[in-house]
């Protein structure tokens, strides 16, 4: 089957590689150049581990070709997805401009019958909606369906989630558009909900924000772990081996950031009130969410006192590991929290490049470390899981680490000398 990615950002890409392995042929049509042009000559615009070897594979066996020619593409291809971004407008609702421009591309070229697919994470409603912009661009009438198959790819592991789901959901009100999303998922051995494009688009939100409940409800518990001197892990393991809770999304933590759950939570937020029906339990774990950086922060006042003129080393700039996305990173909250307060910052990652005058990054964790005061780890990249802690500690003025994710051993840091503060990792 011929598909097109119109979007050819994280999901776009992978979505449209991950069909590429499952044997159809795909075009990705973005409207910027330079993301075309690098794409198809092999290079990945993002960090993604592992896509960068797929593009070439497919670039290869010519499966996958990418273009900024948005009427032959849509003219060309009889499935089309739409995963463009769908960022948060000022008063917290997805902003739809994108979907809505590329629906009325598709209105407009259209010459037989196409899917439309909406991967895009986009509010209640929207199929319709997409529906309605597509009718209304028609030069004359053609048939067509819209579908919602909502993405559940994390960064960082979006291959191995892309091509091993936990399920695939097809939100579609027509039986000739479901038979064919069910061929173009044939190859995935999950199952597969049916449902309306509806429900599809709310189990979309539901997912992202149950998640940032769970972790919300381990950031809030962590707080009194921390006055009763409980650890959070332990607590987190001991609930998480119950099946009805599972042990994922449980790790505390300096607060959930990412291009998806902040904005998404927020999304479902501003349709409850629309609604008039108060999501109380989510708008809870939202804000804690919103402070759960300033309370680390608030420990390293109480440790260290005025921290006018100290130097803190900040490791991990990205929102988690193997992404190089900052968006909405509780790491740039802590950065912009010690620059208010007059630090002299000093970061590190091993990925994200990212220009600030609030901080100078260094490409060593020696040299960041070199004559802090304090060390924050705001980000669970496995490079500072092993660091050898021994050897950093004399280039630092004082050995005083603060674990944002609880990755390091507390038993085996504070054996070496160091004074170490968590989030409730006893
Ligand atoms: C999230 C969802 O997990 C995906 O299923 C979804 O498809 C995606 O959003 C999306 O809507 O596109 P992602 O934002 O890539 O994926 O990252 P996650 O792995 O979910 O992590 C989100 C944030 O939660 C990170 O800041 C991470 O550090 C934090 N987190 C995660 C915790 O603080 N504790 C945990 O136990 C797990």
């Amino acid at each position: 089957m011929k598909i097109l990615i119109i979007g050819t950002g994280y999901v776009g890409t992978t979505t449209g590689l991950v069909f590429c392995e499952m044997g159809h042929k795909v075009t990705g049509l973005d409207l910027d150049e330079r993301k075309v042009n690098s794409l198809q000559s092999g290079k990945l615009h993002f960090y993604e581990p592992g896509l960068n070897d797929l593009l070439l594979k497919h670039l290869n066996l010519e499966n996958i070709t990418f273009t900024t020619d948005t009427q032959k593409a849509i003219k060309e291809n009889d499935v089309i997805f739409l995963c463009v971004g769908t960022p948060q407008s000022p008063n917290g609702s997805a902003d739809l401009q994108y979907v809505k421009n590329a629906a009325s591309s598709i209105g407009s070229f259209m010459n037989q019958y196409k899917v439309v697919v909406n991967k895009s994470t986009v509010p209640v409603g929207t199929a319709e909606l997409v529906s309605n912009i597509i009718k209304e661009n028609q030069p004359s009438e053609v048939p067509f369906d819209v579908v919602s198959n909502p993405e559940f790819l994390r960064e960082g592991s979006a291959l191995k989630d892309a091509l091993h789901p936990d399920r695939v959901v097809i939100g579609s009100t027509s039986k000739k558009a479901t038979l064919i999303m069910k061929e173009l998922y044939k190859e995935v051995t999950c199952p597969i909900i049916e449902t309306n494009p509806k429900s599809a688009e709310l189990i979309k939100y539901a997912a992202n924000s149950f998640l940032a409940l769970k972790i919300s409800f381990m950031n809030e518990l962590a707080r009194l772990c921390d006055e009763l001197e409980i650890n959070i892990n332990d607590v987190s393991k001991g609930i998480g081996l119950d099946h009805r809770i599972g042990p994922h999304f449980l790790q505390a933590g300096i607060g959930y950031g990412g291009s998806c759950f902040p904005k998404d939570v927020q999304a479902l937020l501003h349709t409850s009130r629309k609604n008039g029906i108060n999501l109380s339990i989510l708008e809870r774990a939202s804000e804690v969410n919103r402070t759960q950086a300033t309370y680390f922060m608030e420990k390293l006042t109480n440790t260290v006192g005025d921290l006018n003129g100290k130097t803190i080393a900040v490791l991990g700039l990205a929102f988690k590991a193997n992404t190089d996305d900052t968006r909405e990173s509780p790491s740039l909250t802590v950065v912009d929290y010690l620059a208010k307060h007059n630090c002299n910052v000093k970061v590190h990652d091993p990925v994200v490049r990212l220009q600030s005058s609030a901080y100078i990054q260094y490409s060593t964790i020696e040299e960041t470390v070199a004559d802090a005061d304090a060390i924050i780890i705001c980000t669970d990249w496995d490079e500072y899981r092993n660091i050898q802690w021994h050897k950093l500690k004399d280039l630092m003025k004082q050995p005083l680490l603060f674990d944002g994710r609880n990755l390091i051993n507390r038993d085996d840091i504070i054996g070496l000398g160091y004074h170490y503060i968590s989030i409730a990792n006893f």
